[in-house]
């Protein structure tokens, strides 16, 4: 095992509009720092499939495009980042993406460290990942992803071995339901709209990195490394 995968990396946030890449990265992040990911779209599209409370809330929302309202988002993060699994760091993708869940999630990073100061949790490295919006679309409407392991592939770009079949554990591929045409069209505006603003919260507070995701996949995989490896951690103080 790398040195680098036993460090405590702390949280990380990625950032980027629909069909960046940020579900392919964090899960590389994932397997070389041991950390999980946290993906508030995955944990929302189980709780729909499961037909929770939350789920039966987000569902409408969802498959316009649209954002889940902050409330019901804020408190499935909280469930989830108290699992010891996130100790040593965690990878935050698709959160925050409105300027009150960045409040929020600084809030409670510090208020975690202040209840148990062994938890390794100090301000985030954010990520945001600029990709031309012309090559989208093809990102998304190609994507396949293997509702048993989570392997995200693309028809065009990164095929499976055999057509709509799981390289690593042989299930059928399934196609998001927001992967359609008109509902791109709003994730990309709900983007613009609510998630960029995030961006600039950080950028403000010198805590942005920008990477260009619009390379290939392993290239845009060295960079984060890198630039992880080289950053320097803060104290969650949220300033
Ligand atoms: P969510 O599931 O988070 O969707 P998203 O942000 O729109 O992002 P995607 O998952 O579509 O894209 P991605 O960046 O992960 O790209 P991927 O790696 O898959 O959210 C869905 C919905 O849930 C939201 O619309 C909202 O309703 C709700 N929601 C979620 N979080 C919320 C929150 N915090 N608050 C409120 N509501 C929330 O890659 C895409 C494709 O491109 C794949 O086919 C992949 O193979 C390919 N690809 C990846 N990288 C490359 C590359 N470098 N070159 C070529 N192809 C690539």
């Amino acid at each position: 095992m790398a040195e680098e995968v036993l460090r405590n990396i702390g949280p990380i946030v990625l950032l980027g509009p629909p069909g960046a890449g940020k579900g392919t990265q964090s899960k590389r992040l994932s397997d070389r720092y041991g950390i999980p990911q946290i993906s508030t779209g995955d944990l929302l599209r189980e709780n729909v499939q499961r037909r929770t409370d939350l789920g039966i809330k987000a569902e409408a929302q969802m498959s316009r495009g649209e954002l889940v309202p902050d409330n019901l988002v804020c408190d499935m993060v909280a469930w989830r980042l108290r699992d010891q699994d996130c100790e040593r760091g965690f990878i935050l993708d698709g959160f925050p993406r409105t300027a009150i869940q960045a409040a929020w999630l600084d809030a409670f990073l510090k208020h975690q460290v202040l209840e148990n100061p062994k938890r390794h949790l100090c301000s985030p490295i954010v990520v945001r990942f600029d990709v031309d919006y012309n090559k989208l679309s093809l990102r998304l409407t190609g994507r396949r992803t293997c509702p048993t392991c989570g392997r995200i592939y693309n028809v065009h770009l990164q095929p499976p071995l055999v057509d709509e079949i799981c390289d690593v554990d042989g299930t059928k591929l399934i196609i998001r339901d927001d992967d359609r045409y008109e509902v791109i069209q709003e994730r990309l505006a709900t983007y613009e709209r609510q998630t960029m603003p995030v961006a600039e919260y950080y950028k403000k507070q010198g805590r942005l990195i920008s990477v260009n995701a619009d390379r290939p996949v392993d290239e845009v995989t060295a960079e984060l490394f890198q630039d992880i490896e080289n950053h320097e951690t803060a104290p969650a103080s949220g300033d």
